[in-house]
């Protein structure tokens, strides 16, 4: 890079948070924006979106770790012979491979990629916190291979080496690096959707869509008492995600009230498309992952979770379902992501949390 780049780059830089003059003139609500906006973002308050600012608080309320959860039973489950089908195995495994690099991709997308464009210090607190949550569910996964005594490379090389767990990182990868791009600055139309883009393609397919297989895989597994450890660890991920959805939603929505400009038609369409190409993508994990049916279920009951799933994400950011599937074949799962049992779950941890911790299993 030459010098007049890097000095180009310092002094066209849009985060206003990086100059600071000494003035009477205050900070007022309406100088507040999600992207481009040219005010003091070292300021938290006032807040334009309380929203975000009470996110960041639940999550720092739902903090836990992963070694606060005993793998024992699983350890001795993994270790014995005829403990779990080779059916089970694949599951554990596929998980492991996609999950343990996808929250890596996740956690460098919000660093490297969105941090910066996002320009509102209360959404920048969450999106700090969720960062922290993504490394604590990479703790997670390499707690879990580690405790199982995996073999190391092929789990974490099966983002390469797996075509259907590859499929879903090669998808996501071009629109992070884009934005991670040095040289990348909001303010045009054309750059504004593909940040646009990318925080569809994170919040409501990455984590909206793709972890919904691997999840529900695991989680019943759970419910029917196998990998009981690994079952409440993803059980704390999923409760995480499904906060950093709704971020991302919420998000996602405020950028189109403050630049309905950006929300073409021909835009519409592009995420349309790329949101049902995201779906086959998962539903092509399904299928990989269970090829003869499993846990009483198989994959085609999966693909229909996938679109059920797939129409709840498009009706969230105002764009019309896309697929028949209208009910919800795991109502189960929904119980678990309800966010009305968001304090039940603080609630219930931080009582368990003195006696060993433990989430109960039951429909309720
Ligand atoms: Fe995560
Ligand atoms: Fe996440």
């Amino acid at each position: 890079m030459n010098e007049t780049l890097i000095d180009d780059l310092k002094t066209t830089s849009m985060d206003a948070s990086l100059s600071w003059n000494l003035t009477q003139n205050r900070i007022v609500v309406s100088d507040k924006q999600m992207i481009n906006c040219r005010a003091d973002l070292n300021q938290l308050v006032p807040f334009k979106y309380p929203w975000a600012w009470e996110k960041f608080k639940r999550g720092c309320a739902n903090h836990w770790m992963p070694d606060e959860i005993s793998m024992a039973a699983d350890i001795e489950l993994w270790k014995r012979n005829q403990g779990l089908s080779d059916d089970e195995r694949l599951i554990v495994e596929r998980s492991l491979g996609f999950f343990s690099t996808a929250d890596s991709l996740v956690g460098n997308n919000i660093v490297l990629a969105i941090y910066r464009h996002i320009t509102n210090p209360e959404c920048r607190q969450y999106l700090l916190r969720q960062a922290f949550e993504e490394s604590i569910h990479v703790l997670s996964y390499q707690h879990i291979i580690e405790s199982l005594g995996m073999d190391e490379g092929k789990i974490f090389n099966m983002y390469r080496e797996i075509p259907s767990v590859n499929a879903k990182a090669a998808f996501a990868l071009p629109l992070t690096q884009n934005l991670a791009d040095p040289f990348f600055q909001t303010g045009t139309l054309e750059n504004d959707q593909k940040l646009l883009k990318d925080l569809i393609a994170f919040y409501l397919i990455f984590e909206g869509i793709f972890f919904y297989v691997g999840f529900s895989q695991i989680l019943s597994l759970g419910r029917r008492n196998k990998m009981v450890g690994t079952a409440e660890q993803f059980q704390y991920i999923l409760r995480d995600e499904s906060m950093h959805v709704n971020f991302g939603v919420d998000v996602i929505n405020q950028i189109k009230i403050e630049n309905p400009h950006l929300w073409t038609a021909a835009f519409q369409k592009e995420i349309i498309d790329m949101m049902k190409e995201g779906v086959e993508l998962e539903c092509a994990y399904a299928r990989d992952t269970m090829p003869r049916g499993i846990l009483g279920m198989n994959s085609q009951v999966f693909e229909d979770y996938v679109k059920f799933i797939a129409n709840r994400r498009f009706t969230q950011i105002g764009l019309p379902e896309q697929y028949e599937q209208k009910v919800n074949p795991f109502p189960w799962m929904s119980e678990m992501i309800d966010l009305k049992k968001e304090k039940n779950f603080f609630e219930t941890r931080v009582t368990e949390y003195q006696v060993g911790g433990a989430l109960s299993w039951d429909d309720e």
